[in-house]
Formats: C-alpha cells, sequence, structure tokens
C-alpha cells in the first residue's frame, strides 16, 4: 500500500503536497518524494525514510511550481532506498510518476523497454511506467496514457505529468484507490480523502477503469473505453482523523475489516491457478536443502508468537518435521540446540523487534539458516535472514494486531504445504483440499464479518466480565492464546487461554458463576471431547460462547450464544475462529470506554529489550 496525492493550481505546490502526504503516511511510511513543474522542467526531490525526511530536505529547497505529484511508499518491488522511491521519470525526465499498486508483467516490460533503448534505475515495478509513456508520447500525454494501460496488469492508482504539457495532470485507477478533489481554479488528486479535506469537501470517486485529465479549471472523467462520463459530485461530510480511518470509529476495526483484501494479497500468485501446488518463488531452497532440515525453530513475540504456535501445528501436519516454538525473548537466551540442519523461522509484523532480532541473529552465531515471515519490505529481519516472505498485509496502525495475524497464519500453511511439496509428504488430493481452503479464506473472513452486528448485540451483555477464559484443543488452543491476547490488550480484562483438556488440572477451580468462557470447537476428531470440557464450566455456572461450523446445530444445547463460522479444513480453521474473537475484543473494549488504538502501556513496535 502506497499514498499518492496530486495538485494543479495557482498555489506554491509543495506545503500541499506535503501536507496530503502526511494525511497518508498511514499507507506506507518507508520513503517519500515529490515532482514539481518548474520553469526548467520537472524537479523531483525523494528520499528513503520518514516524510519528515523529506520534509527537511525540502525546508532546504523547495521546487518552486503549482503543479506536482507526491508519494509516500510502502515498499514492494525493490528495498526501500532514495532510488527506489517515487516518483520515477523516463530517460529524458520529462515525465513523472507516482504509483500505487503493483505491476504485474512489469518484467516483460522491462526486458522489452531496456531491449528498445530504454534505461532503468530502479529497482522497481513502477519504473516502466515512465518509460512506456515515454515510448507512446506523440504530443498528447492522454493519448499516452491510454496506451500504456493496455500493455499493464496488475493494480494501480496513477499520477502523472508531462514537462511539454505544463497544464495537465492525468490520473488512472484499477484495483487500487482514488478520488479527485474539485476546487475553485485548482484540482486534486489522492489515494484518500484525508489528503484533500482541507482544500475541498467536493470530490470524484473513481472507479476502475476511469482515467481524468485535470487542469486548473476542469476535471474530465474518462470510461474504459475513452468516453467522456458525468461523474456524480460525492460531498464529503467526515472530518479528517474519521475519514482517514475510512469512516470507521478505529484503526482496528479498519485493519479487522481490511482481512480479506489483506488474505487476497498474501495469496495472490501464490496458489497454482489449478489448486494443485504452492508457488513460494521466493524460498528458492533447493530439494537437497529441505531435506537436510531436521528441526525448525518458530521464534517471535506476542501475536506473532501466536502465529507460530499454529505454524507448529501445521508445518508438522503437513510436512511432518519436527516444530519447536519459543518466545524470542526465552530464546535468545536459553542455550537452543540448533546446528546447520535447523532452519529457524522468526515472524514479525514490524520486522524490528527487538527480541525477534536478537533471537534471528543468535540463530545465525550458532550455524543455522533463518526464514523471516514479515509485513515490512526492507525491515531489519528481512535484511537479515537468509530468506523472506513477506505477509503483504499493507500497514497496520493499530496497536492490536489483527490482519498481521491472519496473514502470518497463511504464510505458515504456505511454508508447510512448500516443504510438504519438496519431502513428498502429502498425496496431490491432500494438497488441493488444503490449497482449495485457503483459496476460500478471503471470502469465508467476509461472510463472518457480515456478522458483525449479531456479534456486536450479544456482547454487551458480557461487557462487565472481569475474568474471561479461552478454551481450545488442537489449533483451537492456539488461537484461544491469540484470542485472549486481544481482549487483554485492549480491554484490560484478566483473560486467560487453555487446552480445554488441562483446565480440570488445577484452573476449574477458578470457574464459577460470573466467569464468562470462550469455548473454540471447530476441530472435529476433539469435537465430544471439547463438548464434554464445556460441559464441566458449564456445571459450575459459567457463561458460555462457542465457536463452531455452520451445520454443528448440537453445540447449541450446551452453550448460551454460538457464532457459526463457514466450514473449512481443520488446519486453516484458525484464520476464521479468530475473527470473531477480535470483533468480541474490539466491541468489549468499546463498550468498557477503552482507547482501543492505543492501549496502556502498550507501544506498536516494540525495538528496546
Ligand atoms: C499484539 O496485538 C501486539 N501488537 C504484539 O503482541 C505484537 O504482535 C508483538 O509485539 C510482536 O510484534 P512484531 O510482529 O512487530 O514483531
Amino acid at each position: 500500500m502506497c499514498g499518492i496525492v496530486g495538485y494543479i493550481g495557482s498555489k506554491p505546490v509543495v506545503p500541499i503536497l506535503l501536507d496530503g502526504l502526511a494525511k497518508l503516511e498511514y499507507r506506507g511510511y518507508d520513503s517519500a518524494g515529490i515532482a514539481v513543474l518548474t520553469e526548467t522542467g520537472i524537479e523531483v526531490e525523494k528520499s528513503v525514510g520518514k516524510l519528515a525526511v523529506l520534509a527537511e530536505k525540502l525546508a532546504h529547497h523547495a521546487p518552486q511550481g503549482t503543479l506536482g505529484i507526491g508519494h509516500t511508499r510502502w515498499a514492494t518491488h525493490g528495498r526501500p532506498s532514495d532510488i527506489n522511491s517515487h516518483p520515477h521519470t523516463d530517460c529524458a525526465e520529462k515525465f513523472a510518476v507516482v504509483h500505487n499498486g503493483i505491476i504485474e508483467n512489469f518484467q516483460k516490460l522491462k526486458e522489452w523497454l531496456a531491449a528498445n533503448g530504454h534505461t532503468f534505475r530502479s529497482e522497481t515495478d513502477t519504473e516502466v511506467l515512465p518509460h512506456l509513456v515515454e515510448h507512446f508520447y506523440q504530443g498528447d500525454l492522454l493519448a499516452a496514457v491510454r496506451e500504456v494501460v493496455k500493455h499493464i496488469e496488475g493494480s494501480y492508482a496513477l499520477g502523472i505529468i508531462c514537462q511539454d504539457e505544463p497544464d495537465k495532470i492525468v490520473a488512472v485507477r484499477k484495483d487500487s484507490p482514488l478520488v479527485v478533489g474539485l476546487g475553485q481554479g485548482e484540482n486534486f488528486i489522492a489515494s484518500d480523502i484525508p489528503a484533500i479535506l482541507s482544500h475541498t469537501r467536493d470530490t470524484y470517486i473513481l472507479n476502475d477503469g476511469e482515467m481524468v485529465l485535470l487542469t486548473a479549471n476542469e476535471v474530465k472523467v474518462f470510461d474504459q473505453q475513452g468516453q467522456e462520463i458525468n461523474k456524480e459530485v460525492f460531498r464529503v461530510h467526515w472530518d479528517v482523523e474519521a475519514a482517514e480511518k475510512g469512516g470507521y470509529p478505529h484503526f482496528m476495526l479498519k485493519e479487522i475489516h481490511e482481512q480479506p483484501k489483506a488474505l487476497r494479497d498474501t495469496l495472490s500468485g501464490r496458489l497454482a491457478t489449478d489448486n494443485s501446488r504452492v508457488l513460494l518463488e521466493e524460498l528458492q531452497m533447493t530439494p537437497e536443502e529441505v531435506k537436510q532440515i531436521k528441526k525448525i525453530f518458530i521464534t517471535a513475540c506476542g501475536t506473532a508468537y501466536h502465529a507460530g504456535i499454529v505454524g507448529k501445528y501445521v508445518i508438522e501436519d503437513l510436512a511432518r518435521i519436527p516444530v519447536e516454538v519459543d518466545i524470542a525473548s526465552e530464546f535468545r537466551y536459553r542455550n537452543p540446540i540448533i546446528d546447520q540442519d535447523t532452519l529457524v523461522v522468526v515472524i514479525s509484523q514490524s520486522g524490528e523487534t527487538a527480541d525477534t532480532l536478537a533471537a534471528l541473529r543468535e540463530a545465525k552465531n550458532r550455524g543455522a539458516r533463518v526464514l523471516a515471515v514479515t509485513n515490512v519490505v526492507g525491515s531489519s529481519v528481512a535484511r537479515e535472514a537468509n530468506w523472506v516472505i513477506y505477509t503483504w498485509a499493507g500497514p497496520e496502525i493499530a496497536v492490536a494486531s489483527t490482519k498481521a495475524y491472519t496473514t502470518q497464519l497463511v504464510v505458515m500453511y504456505l511454508l508447510g504445504l512448500y516443504l510438504a511439496q519438496q519431502r513428498g509428504t502429502l498425496t496431490q488430493e491432500q494438497i488441493r483440499e488444503v490449497v482449495t481452503a485457503l483459496r476460500e479464506l478471503p471470502a469465508q473472513v467476509e461472510a463472518i464479518l457480515g456478522r458483525e452486528e449479531e456479534i456486536k448485540g450479544f456482547v454487551q451483555k458480557y461487557a462487565h466480565c472481569e475474568d474471561v477464559f479461552f478454551l481450545g484443543r488442537s489449533i483451537d488452543y492456539a488461537v484461544a492464546m491469540e484470542g485472549s491476547l486481544k481482549l487483554k490488550e485492549i480491554s484490560y480484562i484478566h483473560a486467560e487461554a487453555y487446552a480445554a483438556g488441562e483446565l480440570k488440572h488445577g484452573t476449574l477451580a477458578l470457574i464459577v458463576e460470573g466467569i464468562l468462557v470462550l469455548a473454540l470447537a471447530t476441530q472435529m476428531d476433539v469435537f465430544d471431547k471439547m463438548v464434554s470440557n464445556i460441559k464441566e464450566v458449564k456445571a459450575r455456572d459459567a457463561s458460555v460462547v462457542g465457536i463452531t461450523f455452520e451445520g454443528e446445530e448440537e453445540l447449541a444445547k450446551s452453550v448460551d450464544e454460538v457464532i457459526y463460522i463457514p466450514r473449512t479444513h481443520k488446519l486453516t480453521s484458525a484464520v476464521l475462529t479468530v475473527v470473531p474473537l477480535q470483533l468480541i475484543a474490539y466491541y468489549v473494549a468499546v463498550a468498557r470506554g477503552c482507547d482501543v488504538d492505543k492501549p496502556r502501556n502498550l507501544a506498536k513496535s516494540v525495538t528496546v529489550e
């Protein structure tokens, strides 16, 4: 996810671009840049790092002009660096482009352009765009961009300017958001409304395939066939803060709702179209290297550690390799038994968690090979590991991790299947079963989110509880741990997760009237045993909310409420069971008046020990 902004009018453009980018920084913040049309041509200023770094640079030298485009980056193709930052330009630096999205066929286009004499400076997919514009340009920017979009595949929101047409911005979108801001003698483009809201409340929300030609006094919108269309003006009534959250009251809720898209992005290009196998090109392990793995250690902190526990169930089941999971702050100091036949998997959303990074270094010192699973391109763990699998969840702002967790789970399935394929531990049919289940997950999460009102409704009854227990067996137990962490970190309720069969060995003594139990019952091989455990807590007067698959109507007889989730493979159930738990934690915290996005004592990224 990146943010783009553009302005054409009569005011100095640099402060307007910087202000717009600041409102879009939530979409990405590893580098930023602007391109301004000045009297002498297009001037580009860009730098790696937060927007503040660029602002500092511009404080000393700001290009003068009243037309420009800007970009704040969340790296996908090419690590964060000055060169890879947007805007990108063509060979003659006559065109500048900002891009949000991914050009999937960039490699082929790049080779073709290079063969036609174009020289590339960056490692990005985006750079093919200004070169394509340069290639097709015959004195009409709009016509050239029309030609370009015929040749590109993938997702994009683009802002494009041309030195020879100093009164125009051309913009177009497909599968990435883009809005136009309508002003008086000035017009704007942006990835999101907050970037333009201090200038205008009148907007066009562009649909896929629509292209816009902006001048200072006019905005023309064209459909995919190039026909000019009449767009309805959308008047924004939200304030800036609400708009940044896309109308959601909190980032956490927004990110819970972003999960279907995040899961699709994580799976994108990684499943064979006929569901016969997973493709993890970034791993590049030889079959010999895979066979050499005698043991896997997964190490991480907090939510990422919980994803690792699911990973243990998944990898052991699919690839039949022993997996040990360790909290990173323990792993680094406990003299773990590791050698060159050990694969250490570190999981970290931020890629900067101090304990996880130290665990990675410890593992490497002991001769292990390290695979990083992270959301942030170019983060420390990504740079220091031997291999990286990115989760592609997009920036996660809320302290309570949601979409990072479910995308980490998806990577655990992909990894388990990849290892299984290489080691031949599964039949073709077994692989197909899990791959098919993975493909269905985004739509199934959407279906669960459709039950939000139902969950919100009954949660109010339990918001006063001071002790909550999360019970499950097998993978449900691993998800119970994450549910419990979610609830305690944002609602400050004491919560614990237990393997349901373990309760009777001590903790059952705490179960009395007024206690809430969340019982996860999706593992059909132990379903009856789980029901028996539920009956044990019911007999002690606890209130019980159960989660199970649609069609398992029996559970309703033993619990106070049931949340039904779509049926899936026993391993992939974790991605679905956690969603109601996220919503329960969220609505309980809201009911208790807690500051959901900024829970007390916590920080998003823990870069100290
Ligand atoms: C959970 O909601 C937290 N945000 C926290 O446990 C987090 O998962 C942990 O600090 C690890 O962070 P990382 O994934 O960025 O390494």
